[in-house]
This record gives C-alpha cells, sequence and structure tokens, in this order.
C-alpha cells in the first residue's frame, strides 16, 4: 500500500505563503514524514560530551525509534537500534549508564556495545548458526559536527557538512562561547510531551512574531528587556539558510544597546572567573565581541533547537503527539556561567517554568485548532514582500516576519516530493 500522496498532492497542500491544515492532522501524512525525512534525513541524535568515557552509552530516538548511543571499547561513537535480532525486544532499559555489552531480558541474548551479537543463551540449539548476521540494527551514517551527532538511515545522500550548510556557523558561533570552544550536554533532560503534531514545535521555535502575546508574563515577571528585541522597532532579524534550517538573529540589538548578554549578566563583576577565562582565551577584545554577539537561536532541521542558554530536541511519536527533550546547555571550563544557565534554564523551562509552558499551551491549541474543517489553510505570508539578501546571500526579513516558516516549508515540500 502506497501511503504517500503523489507529487502533484505536495502541490496542492503546499504553497509559498500558505500550508493546508491537514499537513499537521493526518496520520497518513505523519507516516509518509517518517519515511521521507525522520528515517532519510539527518537527524540529530546526541551529543559525544554525554558519552566521555569508553563503554558509556545514552538512550536517545530517532522520531519513535529507540536508538542508543554507544562509546565501545575502541572509542568509536555507535548508533545502534533498540530492538533484540531475536524476537524484538528493547534490549536496553535504561536512560544511560556504562556497560560493555546489553543483554536482552526476554531471552538473554548479549550484544556487545558496538552491535555485534557476542551470546545466546543455551547455544546447542544454534549449532552452525552465524552470529555475524545477528547483530543489533544500526543508524546507517553517523557524523559528529563539534561535538553534535547525527545519524541518517539513507545510505547516501548529502554529507552532513552539506546538510547544515549555512547553519554550521551558528554551532561554531555557540562553541566559541565556551572558553575551551566546546559545549557540554552534561546537564540532564527534562522531557515535556504534549498532544500536538511536531511541526507547530519545529515553526514555533524561530517565530519572533509571538513573543511579545505569548511570552509578555515573564518579561513582566523577570523584569526583563527581552521583549523588546520582539517589537516592532526591533532591528533583529529572522533567516532562513536553506535545508529547513533557520534563525532568529538578535546580535545587532545586542550590538547595538552594547550591553554584553545583558540577560546573562556576563560583566567581570558578576561571572568573574567567565570573563577571565575568556580574555585568556581570545584576548580581551574578541572574547568582549563573543560575549556580545552571545549564542545563537538556531532551529536545525527538523529536531535541533539551540535557544540560546537551552537545547531542545523535538521527538515526534505520532501525529498528535510529540516530546521536547530539554536542557541547559554547559561551556567546557566555565563553571560559574554553567550555574546560571543550569538556573536560568530551570525557570523557563523547568517543571513550573514560565516559558516553556506557554509555548505549549500554543501547540495543543493550534493542534485542537486545525482539526477545525475550516478555513482549510494556514497563512504564512507575513513578511513576504519586505524580504531581503543577507550579505552571505541568506533570506532574511523582520524578526516577526514568517520567513523561518516559509523556508520550512519549501524544504520540507522538497524532502516529501523525493522518490
Ligand atoms: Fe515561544
Amino acid at each position: 500500500m502506497n501511503i504517500r500522496p503523489s507529487v502533484s498532492q505536495w502541490e496542492k497542500l503546499i504553497r509559498p505563503d500558505q500550508v493546508h491544515g491537514s499537513l499537521y492532522s493526518d496520520p497518513a501524512i505523519f507516516e509518509a514524514e517518517l519515511q521521507n525525512i525522520w528515517y532519510r534525513t539527518w537527524v540529530y541524535v546526541g551529543h559525544e560530551s554525554e558519552v566521555p568515557n569508553a563503554n558509556d552509552y545514552v538512550v536517545k530516538s530517532i522520531g519513535p525509534q529507540s536508538v542508543i548511543m554507544t562509546r565501545d571499547e575502541q572509542g568509536k561513537v555507535n548508533l545502534l537500534l533498540n530492538r533484540c535480532s531475536h524476537r524484538g525486544n528493547q534490549v536496553c532499559s535504561y536512560d544511560k549508564g556504562n556497560a560493555r555489552s546489553f543483554t536482552c531480558p526476554f531471552h538473554s541474548w548479549t550484544f556487545a556495545n558496538d552491535g555485534r551479537l557476542v551470546g545466546y543463551a543455551f547455544p546447542e540449539g544454534y549449532e552452525g548458526g552465524d552470529k555475524s548476521k545477528l547483530g543489533l540494527g544500526r543508524v546507517t551514517r553517523v557524523q559528529a559536527y563539534r561535538g553534535f551527532v547525527f545519524g541518517s538511515f539513507a545510505a547516501d545522500g548529502p554529507t552532513l557538512e552539506e546538510h547544515l550548510g549555512g547553519a554550521a556557523e551558528t554551532i561554531d558561533r555557540l562553541v566559541r562561547t565556551s572558553p575551551e570552544g566546546e559545549i557540554e550536554v552534561t546537564a540532564g533532560f527534562l522531557k515535556h510531551r504534549v498532544k500536538a503534531n511536531w511541526k507547530f514545535i519545529l515553526e514555533n521555535e524561530c517565530d519572533g512574531y509571538h513573543p511579545a502575546f505569548v511570552h509578555s508574563s515573564i518579561f513582566n515577571v523577570a523584569d526583563s528587556a527581552i521583549g523588546n528585541l520582539y517589537g516592532g522597532k526591533s532591528t533583529a532579524v529572522s533567516r532562513d539558510y536553506g535545508n529547513g534550517h533557520t534563525e532568529i538573529d538578535l546580535r545587532s540589538e545586542f550590538r547595538r544597546r552594547d550591553q554584553p548578554m545583558s540577560w546573562f549578566g556576563t560583566t567581570a563583576e558578576k561571572l568573574p572567573d567567565y570573563v577571565s577565562r575568556m580574555e585568556a582565551a581570545y584576548g580581551a577584545e574578541q572574547a568582549r565581541q563573543i560575549m556580545i554577539d552571545g549564542t545563537p537561536h538556531v532551529m536545525i532541521f527538523p529536531n535541533l533547537f539551540i535557544a540560546e542558554i537551552q537545547m531542545f530536541v523535538i521527538q515526534p511519536l505520532a501525529v498528535d503527539d510529540s516530546v521536547q527533550h530539554v536542557t541547559a546547555l554547559q561551556f567546557k571550563g566555565a563553571p560559574d556561567i554553567n550555574r546560571r544557565l543550569r538556573q536560568q534554564t530551570m525557570g523557563s523551562v523547568g517543571p513550573a517554568g514560565l516559558l516553556l509552558a506557554d509555548d505549549s499551551e500554543m501547540y495543543e491549541r493550534c493542534h485542537r485548532g486545525v482539526l477545525a474543517r475550516s478555513p482549510e489553510w494556514i497563512f504564512l505570508g507575513r513578511g513576504e514582500r519586505r524580504e531581503q539578501r543577507d550579505a552571505d546571500g541568506f533570506t532574511v526579513g523582520h524578526v516577526t516576519d514568517e520567513v523561518p516558516s516559509r523556508g520550512i516549508w519549501r524544504h520540507y515540500r522538497s524532502l516529501m516530493e523525493a522518490r
């Protein structure tokens, strides 16, 4: 049975400034997305710092599939599918740990942490069997960029660097904010489950139109100037990097105000250790510029959102069921700012956080809303007539314009039409 709409059907569902509401709610569309996006393109899985030592492992996911990221005894990072090659049981029951092997709880088959089957219980029944054909499934291609590990089930296709394209520079910008040039994902993850389609989350991450309304309460409570960055007079821009990657670039505002990462308070008085380490690493002038520009606000298609001080990983489980995995970013060799990054993350996206709860409510309301049959279309035309090209040739618009959503859907259509 072919559940994928034909090419002409995608043309009927996606226009340059409008998308059909059924794209968020039709289970057949979701199945087609698993095949054409989640099980084909590069998907962020985990970070090398989560498995620093030989035999460390952490359980991650690609869409609904459970994936074990291991570092084997040779130091290589593997992405193994959490499914026994015998009867399909999950071989790993824990979120993370350190183990040379995984033993399936059902019939005790044992797999090395590089995926090889190393033994079955009561082997007498398997005389002449070939263990080498019964290893764990693997993610076909594994590549890392500056510690961020991505996987693709497609045997060929674009390299990770080609997929990241211009958005790779945002990851460079992120790691540069660490005095040792490395990010660590060591603060632990919170999981927020929402009854909403994953694309509402994907599009919202670089939607600069909503913060002034959805997040007005946290801006008021925190007495924060961040709200102004998303106002009508802001000089910040929204950007489409191509390949579905999008950004809210606030640097023009930070540079204009000359208040280094103001909401971080990265002044020598507040964070003397961090500032002195940055100056030692980069020199006073370059360190100052890095701390003004701060970390990026970038959505790497389809599931990695670097949100300045946090990282979100989007996991779709079903057409109307998604999980947001959230953690505080940590800079290697910067304990004083890391403490602050964790505290601010708890305040904004923790269990009682004031930011993510507001967005999640919007996702679920949107999902319930699109189930109504009319009007059939979602309108994404904001700022279409004032789009510009930046110095690198990427499309940019006002921070409140829907440049990111249009970029996401253009790439989405190209992936869904591919055979
Ligand atoms: Fe938001």
